[in-house]
Protein backbone atom coordinates (compact mmCIF):
# COMPACT_ATOMS: atom_id res chain seq x y z
CA UNK A 1 0.00 0.00 0.00
CA UNK A 2 1.47 3.59 -0.55
CA UNK A 3 2.31 5.27 2.16
CA UNK A 4 -0.06 8.68 3.43
CA UNK A 5 0.40 11.27 5.66
CA UNK A 6 -2.64 12.28 8.31
CA UNK A 7 -3.30 15.76 9.51
CA UNK A 8 -5.93 16.19 12.01
CA UNK A 9 -7.63 19.89 12.40
CA UNK A 10 -10.94 20.51 14.53
CA UNK A 11 -11.68 16.96 14.92
CA UNK A 12 -11.57 16.13 11.78
CA UNK A 13 -8.58 13.77 9.79
CA UNK A 14 -7.71 14.37 6.26
CA UNK A 15 -5.15 11.82 4.49
CA UNK A 16 -3.14 13.05 1.92
CA UNK A 17 -0.18 11.06 -0.08
CA UNK A 18 3.44 10.47 0.31
CA UNK A 19 5.02 10.90 -3.38
CA UNK A 20 8.34 9.33 -3.36
CA UNK A 21 11.43 10.41 -5.66
CA UNK A 22 13.85 8.44 -7.59
CA UNK A 23 16.14 8.78 -4.70
CA UNK A 24 13.90 7.94 -1.80
CA UNK A 25 13.18 11.53 -1.03
CA UNK A 26 9.46 12.11 0.01
CA UNK A 27 6.79 14.55 -0.11
CA UNK A 28 3.27 15.16 1.28
CA UNK A 29 1.25 15.69 -1.59
CA UNK A 30 -1.00 18.08 -0.72
CA UNK A 31 -2.52 19.28 -3.93
CA UNK A 32 -6.24 18.85 -2.55
CA UNK A 33 -5.70 20.02 0.95
CA UNK A 34 -7.61 23.55 0.32
CA UNK A 35 -10.09 21.42 -0.98
CA UNK A 36 -10.82 19.37 1.59
CA UNK A 37 -9.70 20.65 4.97
CA UNK A 38 -9.95 25.09 3.85
CA UNK A 39 -6.44 24.79 5.25
CA UNK A 40 -3.33 26.06 3.37
CA UNK A 41 0.64 25.74 4.58
CA UNK A 42 2.89 28.83 5.24
CA UNK A 43 6.54 28.58 4.57
CA UNK A 44 8.07 31.87 3.89
CA UNK A 45 10.98 31.63 2.03
CA UNK A 46 9.70 27.72 0.69
CA UNK A 47 11.99 26.68 3.11
CA UNK A 48 10.10 22.81 2.79
CA UNK A 49 7.77 23.45 -0.10
CA UNK A 50 8.66 21.53 -3.03
CA UNK A 51 6.96 23.73 -5.91
CA UNK A 52 7.59 20.90 -8.76
CA UNK A 53 8.83 16.81 -9.62
CA UNK A 54 12.19 17.40 -11.56
CA UNK A 55 14.38 14.82 -13.12
CA UNK A 56 17.22 17.35 -14.29
CA UNK A 57 19.19 17.71 -11.16
CA UNK A 58 19.78 15.80 -7.89
CA UNK A 59 21.21 17.09 -4.54
CA UNK A 60 21.71 16.09 -1.14
CA UNK A 61 22.77 18.82 1.41
CA UNK A 62 23.44 16.54 3.98
CA UNK A 63 25.79 14.27 2.00
CA UNK A 64 27.24 17.01 -0.41
CA UNK A 65 25.53 15.45 -3.22
CA UNK A 66 25.11 17.23 -6.75
CA UNK A 67 24.09 14.81 -9.83
CA UNK A 68 23.21 16.31 -13.16
CA UNK A 69 20.86 14.25 -15.19
CA UNK A 70 22.84 11.29 -12.58
CA UNK A 71 25.93 11.92 -13.43
CA UNK A 72 28.45 13.54 -10.57
CA UNK A 73 29.28 16.55 -10.65
CA UNK A 74 32.78 15.84 -10.35
CA UNK A 75 33.02 13.54 -13.05
CA UNK A 76 31.50 16.45 -15.49
CA UNK A 77 34.16 18.79 -14.17
CA UNK A 78 36.70 16.85 -14.60
CA UNK A 79 35.77 14.88 -18.50
CA UNK A 80 33.12 16.87 -20.08
CA UNK A 81 32.80 20.13 -21.68
CA UNK A 82 30.34 23.09 -20.76
CA UNK A 83 28.43 22.19 -24.21
CA UNK A 84 28.40 18.93 -23.51
CA UNK A 85 26.79 19.42 -20.45
CA UNK A 86 24.47 21.77 -21.53
CA UNK A 87 22.92 19.11 -23.95
CA UNK A 88 22.41 16.57 -21.20
CA UNK A 89 20.61 19.12 -18.95
CA UNK A 90 18.64 20.59 -21.62
CA UNK A 91 17.34 17.02 -23.71
CA UNK A 92 18.47 14.30 -20.66
CA UNK A 93 21.04 12.55 -22.45
CA UNK A 94 24.50 12.61 -22.94
CA UNK A 95 24.91 13.45 -26.77
CA UNK A 96 26.41 11.42 -29.30
CA UNK A 97 29.33 12.30 -31.38
CA UNK A 98 27.16 13.18 -34.19
CA UNK A 99 24.37 14.91 -32.01
CA UNK A 100 27.84 16.47 -30.05
CA UNK A 101 28.57 18.29 -33.29
CA UNK A 102 25.56 19.29 -34.51
CA UNK A 103 24.51 21.22 -31.40
CA UNK A 104 28.30 22.91 -31.25
CA UNK A 105 28.16 23.82 -34.84
CA UNK A 106 24.46 25.53 -34.59
CA UNK A 107 25.66 27.17 -31.57
CA UNK A 108 28.32 28.73 -33.15
CA UNK A 109 26.59 29.35 -36.11
CA UNK A 110 23.86 31.59 -33.95
CA UNK A 111 26.33 33.54 -32.20
CA UNK A 112 26.25 37.08 -34.08
CA UNK A 113 23.63 39.43 -32.96
CA UNK A 114 21.56 41.96 -35.11
CA UNK A 115 23.46 44.95 -35.42
CA UNK A 116 20.44 47.15 -33.41
CA UNK A 117 20.99 45.40 -30.17
CA UNK A 118 24.44 47.74 -30.46
CA UNK A 119 22.37 50.86 -30.35
CA UNK A 120 20.48 49.52 -27.02
CA UNK A 121 23.80 48.90 -25.55
CA UNK A 122 24.83 52.44 -26.69
CA UNK A 123 21.85 53.99 -24.84
CA UNK A 124 23.37 52.64 -21.26
CA UNK A 125 25.65 54.49 -18.89
CA UNK A 126 29.13 53.01 -19.03
CA UNK A 127 28.58 52.65 -15.12
CA UNK A 128 25.76 50.62 -15.49
CA UNK A 129 26.01 47.09 -14.01
CA UNK A 130 26.74 44.32 -16.74
CA UNK A 131 23.98 41.79 -15.15
CA UNK A 132 21.69 45.10 -16.04
CA UNK A 133 22.68 45.27 -19.22
CA UNK A 134 23.09 41.39 -19.83
CA UNK A 135 19.45 41.06 -18.63
CA UNK A 136 18.01 43.99 -20.90
CA UNK A 137 19.97 42.52 -23.84
CA UNK A 138 18.73 38.70 -23.47
CA UNK A 139 14.92 40.30 -22.67
CA UNK A 140 15.96 42.26 -26.15
CA UNK A 141 15.25 39.17 -27.97
CA UNK A 142 11.73 39.36 -27.44
CA UNK A 143 11.66 42.40 -30.11
CA UNK A 144 13.99 40.53 -32.67
CA UNK A 145 12.33 37.15 -32.62
CA UNK A 146 8.58 37.80 -31.77
CA UNK A 147 7.52 34.76 -32.48
CA UNK A 148 8.93 33.85 -29.25
CA UNK A 149 6.36 35.75 -27.84
CA UNK A 150 3.76 32.88 -28.83
CA UNK A 151 2.93 30.38 -25.91
CA UNK A 152 2.51 27.04 -27.98
CA UNK A 153 5.61 26.90 -30.14
CA UNK A 154 6.53 23.57 -31.79
CA UNK A 155 9.80 21.79 -30.93
CA UNK A 156 11.87 22.89 -33.81
CA UNK A 157 10.91 26.51 -32.72
CA UNK A 158 11.72 26.19 -29.23
CA UNK A 159 15.13 24.24 -30.13
CA UNK A 160 16.13 27.65 -32.21
CA UNK A 161 15.52 29.98 -29.11
CA UNK A 162 17.56 27.33 -27.63
CA UNK A 163 19.97 27.99 -29.83
CA UNK A 164 19.83 31.50 -29.41
CA UNK A 165 20.37 32.00 -26.08
CA UNK A 166 23.78 29.69 -25.28
CA UNK A 167 24.78 31.31 -28.29
CA UNK A 168 24.31 35.07 -28.03
CA UNK A 169 25.26 35.35 -23.87
CA UNK A 170 28.51 34.92 -24.47
CA UNK A 171 28.34 37.84 -26.61
CA UNK A 172 25.92 39.82 -25.03
CA UNK A 173 28.29 39.51 -21.70
CA UNK A 174 31.39 40.64 -23.38
CA UNK A 175 29.43 43.44 -24.76
CA UNK A 176 28.44 44.67 -21.32
CA UNK A 177 31.79 44.74 -20.44
CA UNK A 178 33.06 46.71 -23.76
CA UNK A 179 30.10 48.83 -22.81
CA UNK A 180 31.68 49.39 -19.17
CA UNK A 181 35.01 49.92 -20.16
CA UNK A 182 34.38 52.33 -23.40
CA UNK A 183 35.95 49.94 -25.51
CA UNK A 184 34.38 49.08 -28.76
CA UNK A 185 32.95 46.00 -28.89
CA UNK A 186 34.67 42.32 -30.46
CA UNK A 187 31.97 40.33 -33.10
CA UNK A 188 32.55 36.82 -32.41
CA UNK A 189 35.14 34.33 -33.50
CA UNK A 190 33.49 31.18 -34.78
CA UNK A 191 36.58 29.39 -35.64
CA UNK A 192 37.32 29.30 -31.87
CA UNK A 193 35.20 27.03 -29.21
CA UNK A 194 32.61 28.56 -26.78
CA UNK A 195 35.15 29.99 -23.72
CA UNK A 196 37.48 30.92 -26.36
CA UNK A 197 35.11 33.55 -28.23
CA UNK A 198 33.79 34.64 -25.07
CA UNK A 199 37.19 35.47 -23.62
CA UNK A 200 38.70 37.01 -26.96
CA UNK A 201 35.37 38.95 -27.27
CA UNK A 202 35.92 40.35 -23.38
CA UNK A 203 39.79 40.89 -23.69
CA UNK A 204 40.76 41.54 -27.46
CA UNK A 205 41.59 45.09 -28.34
CA UNK A 206 41.38 46.00 -31.86
CA UNK A 207 45.31 47.63 -31.47
CA UNK A 208 46.95 44.89 -29.69
CA UNK A 209 47.29 40.74 -30.85
CA UNK A 210 45.58 38.43 -28.36
CA UNK A 211 45.89 34.91 -28.26
CA UNK A 212 43.17 32.99 -25.75
CA UNK A 213 45.37 31.04 -23.10
CA UNK A 214 44.38 27.83 -23.23
CA UNK A 215 44.86 27.21 -18.79
CA UNK A 216 42.44 30.25 -18.61
CA UNK A 217 39.87 28.74 -21.34
CA UNK A 218 39.96 25.44 -19.41
CA UNK A 219 39.38 27.06 -16.12
CA UNK A 220 36.57 28.99 -17.32
CA UNK A 221 35.05 25.88 -18.79
CA UNK A 222 35.16 23.77 -15.50
CA UNK A 223 34.09 26.54 -13.62
CA UNK A 224 30.46 27.15 -15.79
CA UNK A 225 30.11 23.19 -15.67
CA UNK A 226 29.84 23.44 -11.94
CA UNK A 227 27.56 26.29 -12.37
CA UNK A 228 24.62 24.64 -14.27
CA UNK A 229 22.13 23.77 -12.59
CA UNK A 230 21.21 23.58 -9.05
CA UNK A 231 17.70 22.70 -8.86
CA UNK A 232 15.07 24.89 -7.45
CA UNK A 233 17.09 27.91 -5.97
CA UNK A 234 15.89 31.38 -5.90
CA UNK A 235 16.59 32.38 -9.59
CA UNK A 236 15.73 29.29 -11.10
CA UNK A 237 11.57 28.84 -9.53
CA UNK A 238 12.00 32.70 -11.03
CA UNK A 239 12.27 31.25 -14.71
CA UNK A 240 10.30 28.41 -13.78
CA UNK A 241 7.49 30.66 -12.53
CA UNK A 242 7.69 33.17 -14.78
CA UNK A 243 7.65 30.71 -18.09
CA UNK A 244 4.33 29.46 -16.05
CA UNK A 245 2.14 32.35 -17.40
CA UNK A 246 3.52 31.66 -20.87
CA UNK A 247 5.90 34.49 -21.16
CA UNK A 248 8.39 33.94 -24.02
CA UNK A 249 11.62 32.32 -22.97
CA UNK A 250 13.92 35.44 -23.38
CA UNK A 251 11.63 36.95 -21.00
CA UNK A 252 11.46 33.75 -18.77
CA UNK A 253 15.62 33.68 -18.45
CA UNK A 254 15.70 37.66 -18.54
CA UNK A 255 14.12 37.09 -15.22
CA UNK A 256 16.20 34.87 -13.92
CA UNK A 257 18.86 36.81 -14.36
CA UNK A 258 17.88 39.47 -12.31
CA UNK A 259 17.04 37.16 -9.41
CA UNK A 260 20.52 35.71 -9.60
CA UNK A 261 21.59 39.30 -9.26
CA UNK A 262 21.18 39.41 -5.37
CA UNK A 263 24.01 39.19 -2.84
CA UNK A 264 22.52 36.46 -1.50
CA UNK A 265 22.30 34.67 -4.41
CA UNK A 266 24.69 34.67 -7.27
CA UNK A 267 25.61 38.15 -6.50
CA UNK A 268 27.44 36.30 -3.81
CA UNK A 269 30.60 35.85 -5.74
CA UNK A 270 31.02 39.83 -6.38
CA UNK A 271 30.73 40.33 -2.59
CA UNK A 272 32.95 37.72 -1.18
CA UNK A 273 35.64 39.34 -3.64
CA UNK A 274 34.99 43.11 -2.25
CA UNK A 275 34.84 41.28 1.50
CA UNK A 276 37.93 39.87 1.47
CA UNK A 277 39.65 42.77 -0.05
CA UNK A 278 38.11 44.98 2.64
CA UNK A 279 39.57 42.26 5.08
CA UNK A 280 42.91 42.92 3.25
CA UNK A 281 42.86 46.99 3.47
CA UNK A 282 41.63 46.92 6.96
CA UNK A 283 44.94 45.06 8.31
CA UNK A 284 43.62 41.23 6.95
CA UNK A 285 42.43 40.79 10.64
CA UNK A 286 40.17 38.01 9.72
CA UNK A 287 38.76 37.24 13.07
CA UNK A 288 37.44 40.77 13.35
CA UNK A 289 35.30 40.36 10.65
CA UNK A 290 34.32 36.70 11.97
CA UNK A 291 32.87 38.49 15.13
CA UNK A 292 30.77 40.98 12.82
CA UNK A 293 29.42 38.19 11.08
CA UNK A 294 28.23 36.65 14.53
CA UNK A 295 27.16 39.63 16.09
CA UNK A 296 23.07 40.03 15.79
CA UNK A 297 23.42 43.76 15.93
CA UNK A 298 25.61 44.08 12.84
CA UNK A 299 23.90 43.77 9.50
CA UNK A 300 27.62 41.81 7.94
CA UNK A 301 27.77 38.45 6.82
CA UNK A 302 30.09 36.29 5.70
CA UNK A 303 29.58 36.15 2.42
CA UNK A 304 30.01 32.69 0.40
CA UNK A 305 29.47 30.91 3.79
CA UNK A 306 26.03 29.18 4.31
CA UNK A 307 23.34 27.50 2.04
CA UNK A 308 19.66 26.86 1.93
CA UNK A 309 20.23 23.25 1.29
CA UNK A 310 24.27 21.84 2.05
CA UNK A 311 24.49 21.34 5.58
CA UNK A 312 27.80 19.52 5.48
CA UNK A 313 29.78 20.86 2.58
CA UNK A 314 29.25 22.24 -0.95
CA UNK A 315 30.58 19.73 -3.58
CA UNK A 316 30.98 22.66 -5.99
CA UNK A 317 33.62 24.09 -3.40
CA UNK A 318 35.70 21.49 -3.32
CA UNK A 319 36.32 21.42 -6.57
CA UNK A 320 36.55 24.66 -6.58
CA UNK A 321 39.35 25.29 -4.07
CA UNK A 322 41.55 22.95 -5.73
CA UNK A 323 40.89 24.30 -9.50
CA UNK A 324 42.01 28.02 -7.51
CA UNK A 325 45.13 25.90 -6.58
CA UNK A 326 45.76 24.80 -9.97
CA UNK A 327 45.12 27.48 -11.96
CA UNK A 328 47.11 30.18 -9.41
CA UNK A 329 49.99 28.02 -10.15
CA UNK A 330 49.50 27.46 -13.94
CA UNK A 331 49.38 31.24 -14.51
CA UNK A 332 51.65 32.20 -11.76
CA UNK A 333 49.01 34.05 -9.81
CA UNK A 334 50.31 35.15 -6.60
CA UNK A 335 46.75 36.09 -4.49
CA UNK A 336 46.96 37.73 -1.02
CA UNK A 337 43.55 37.67 -1.19
CA UNK A 338 43.68 33.98 -1.57
CA UNK A 339 45.34 33.80 2.03
CA UNK A 340 43.06 35.81 3.59
CA UNK A 341 40.25 33.35 2.45
CA UNK A 342 42.10 30.20 3.47
CA UNK A 343 43.11 31.75 6.95
CA UNK A 344 38.95 32.78 7.43
CA UNK A 345 38.03 29.41 5.98
CA UNK A 346 39.69 27.45 8.60
CA UNK A 347 38.85 29.88 11.22
CA UNK A 348 35.17 29.63 10.39
CA UNK A 349 35.37 25.95 10.53
CA UNK A 350 36.56 25.58 13.66
CA UNK A 351 34.71 28.52 15.39
CA UNK A 352 31.38 27.30 17.52
CA UNK A 353 28.77 29.94 16.26
CA UNK A 354 29.35 28.28 12.09
CA UNK A 355 29.61 24.73 13.47
CA UNK A 356 26.23 24.95 15.41
CA UNK A 357 24.42 26.61 12.15
CA UNK A 358 26.19 23.84 9.96
CA UNK A 359 27.64 26.98 7.35
CA UNK A 360 30.05 25.83 5.18
CA UNK A 361 32.54 27.45 2.50
CA UNK A 362 30.05 27.83 -1.06
CA UNK A 363 30.49 27.74 -4.60
CA UNK A 364 31.30 31.02 -4.54
CA UNK A 365 33.76 31.03 -1.71
CA UNK A 366 36.39 30.64 -4.07
CA UNK A 367 34.78 30.65 -7.79
CA UNK A 368 35.78 34.82 -7.41
CA UNK A 369 39.84 34.16 -6.35
CA UNK A 370 39.90 31.78 -9.77
CA UNK A 371 37.76 34.44 -11.65
CA UNK A 372 40.42 37.09 -10.66
CA UNK A 373 43.16 35.09 -11.54
CA UNK A 374 41.51 35.07 -15.58
CA UNK A 375 41.84 38.62 -15.30
CA UNK A 376 37.77 38.76 -15.35
CA UNK A 377 37.10 42.10 -13.22
CA UNK A 378 34.67 41.78 -10.16
CA UNK A 379 31.46 43.06 -11.20
CA UNK A 380 31.75 40.52 -14.23
CA UNK A 381 31.58 37.97 -11.46
CA UNK A 382 27.90 37.24 -11.48
CA UNK A 383 27.70 37.55 -14.83
CA UNK A 384 29.97 34.74 -15.56
CA UNK A 385 27.46 32.69 -13.16
CA UNK A 386 24.42 33.44 -15.36
CA UNK A 387 26.45 32.53 -18.25
CA UNK A 388 26.73 28.94 -16.33
CA UNK A 389 23.73 28.81 -14.58
CA UNK A 390 22.25 29.57 -18.40
CA UNK A 391 21.75 25.74 -19.72
CA UNK A 392 20.08 24.74 -16.22
CA UNK A 393 17.56 27.37 -16.53
CA UNK A 394 17.05 26.17 -20.16
CA UNK A 395 16.25 22.69 -18.72
CA UNK A 396 14.18 23.83 -15.92
CA UNK A 397 12.08 25.86 -18.47
CA UNK A 398 11.42 23.60 -21.14
CA UNK A 399 10.62 20.42 -17.98
CA UNK A 400 7.95 22.97 -16.46
CA UNK A 401 6.43 23.84 -20.17
CA UNK A 402 6.21 19.76 -21.10
CA UNK A 403 5.21 19.14 -17.95
CA UNK A 404 2.28 21.24 -18.36
CA UNK A 405 2.57 22.37 -15.25
CA UNK A 406 -0.24 25.37 -14.18
CA UNK A 407 0.61 28.97 -13.53
CA UNK A 408 2.66 29.65 -10.07
CA UNK A 409 0.11 31.25 -7.71
CA UNK A 410 1.44 30.84 -4.12
CA UNK A 411 -1.49 32.54 -1.41
CA UNK A 412 -0.94 34.19 1.63
CA UNK A 413 -2.39 34.79 5.11
CA UNK A 414 -3.45 38.38 5.25
CA UNK A 415 -2.73 40.36 8.14
CA UNK A 416 -3.51 43.48 7.06
CA UNK A 417 -6.75 45.71 7.99
CA UNK A 418 -10.35 44.38 8.66
CA UNK A 419 -13.09 46.05 6.09
CA UNK A 420 -13.63 49.96 6.85
CA UNK A 421 -15.22 52.52 5.87
CA UNK A 422 -13.75 55.36 3.55
CA UNK A 423 -12.92 58.70 5.29
CA UNK A 424 -12.49 61.63 2.94
CA UNK A 425 -9.24 63.88 2.90
CA UNK A 426 -10.15 66.90 5.31
CA UNK A 427 -11.79 64.32 7.80
CA UNK A 428 -8.20 62.83 8.21
N1 LIG B 1 27.38 34.67 7.97
C1 LIG B 1 26.93 34.71 9.26
N2 LIG B 1 25.82 34.11 9.70
C2 LIG B 1 25.11 33.41 8.79
C3 LIG B 1 25.50 33.31 7.45
C4 LIG B 1 26.69 33.95 7.05
N3 LIG B 1 27.11 33.90 5.79
N4 LIG B 1 24.61 32.55 6.76
C5 LIG B 1 23.68 32.19 7.66
N5 LIG B 1 23.98 32.70 8.87
C6 LIG B 1 23.25 32.49 10.14
C7 LIG B 1 21.99 33.32 10.20
O1 LIG B 1 22.23 34.57 10.80
C8 LIG B 1 21.09 32.45 11.01
O2 LIG B 1 21.50 32.54 12.36
P1 LIG B 1 20.42 32.42 13.57
O3 LIG B 1 19.87 31.03 13.46
O4 LIG B 1 21.21 32.67 14.80
O5 LIG B 1 19.39 33.48 13.29
C9 LIG B 1 21.45 31.02 10.56
O6 LIG B 1 22.82 31.12 10.13
C10 LIG B 1 20.58 30.49 9.42
O7 LIG B 1 20.62 31.45 8.36
P2 LIG B 1 19.41 31.75 7.36
O8 LIG B 1 19.59 33.11 6.81
O9 LIG B 1 18.11 31.42 8.05
O10 LIG B 1 19.66 30.63 6.27
P3 LIG B 1 19.06 30.64 4.80
O11 LIG B 1 18.98 29.23 4.39
O12 LIG B 1 17.81 31.46 4.75
O13 LIG B 1 20.16 31.44 3.95
C11 LIG B 1 22.05 31.95 2.62
C12 LIG B 1 21.11 30.84 3.15
C13 LIG B 1 22.95 31.38 1.54
C14 LIG B 1 21.20 33.07 2.00
C15 LIG B 1 22.88 32.50 3.82
O14 LIG B 1 23.67 31.48 4.37
C16 LIG B 1 23.74 33.69 3.42
O15 LIG B 1 23.27 34.83 3.46
N6 LIG B 1 25.05 33.45 3.03
C17 LIG B 1 25.90 34.53 2.54
C18 LIG B 1 25.57 34.82 1.09
C19 LIG B 1 26.10 33.75 0.15
O16 LIG B 1 27.25 33.32 0.23
N7 LIG B 1 25.25 33.35 -0.82
C20 LIG B 1 25.62 32.40 -1.87
C21 LIG B 1 24.88 31.11 -1.76
S1 LIG B 1 25.63 29.84 -2.81
C22 LIG B 1 25.42 30.44 -4.41
C23 LIG B 1 24.03 30.32 -4.86
O17 LIG B 1 23.55 29.19 -5.04
O18 LIG B 1 23.40 31.35 -5.09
Amino acid sequence: MSESAKLSFKGQEFEFPVITGTENESAIDIAKLRASSGLITLDPGYKNTGATTSAITFLDGEEGILRYRGYRIEDLAEKSTFLEVSYLLIYGELPTQEQYENFSKEITHHTLVHEDIKKILEGFPSNAHPMGVLSSLICSLTAFYPDSLNPVRNKEEVDMSIVRLIAKMPTFAAWAYKNEMGHPVNYPDNALDYCSNFLKMMFALPAEKYDVDPVVSAALDKLLILHADHEQNCSTSTVRIVGSSQASIYASISAGINALWGPLHGGANQSVIEMLEAIKADGGDAKKYLDKAKDKNDPFRLMGFGHRVYKNFDPRAKIIKKAADDVLEKLGVNDPVLDIAKELEQAALNDQYFIDRQLYPNVDFYSGIIYRALGIPTDMFTVMFALGRLPGWIAQWKEMRENGEPIGRPRQVYTGENERDYVSMNKR
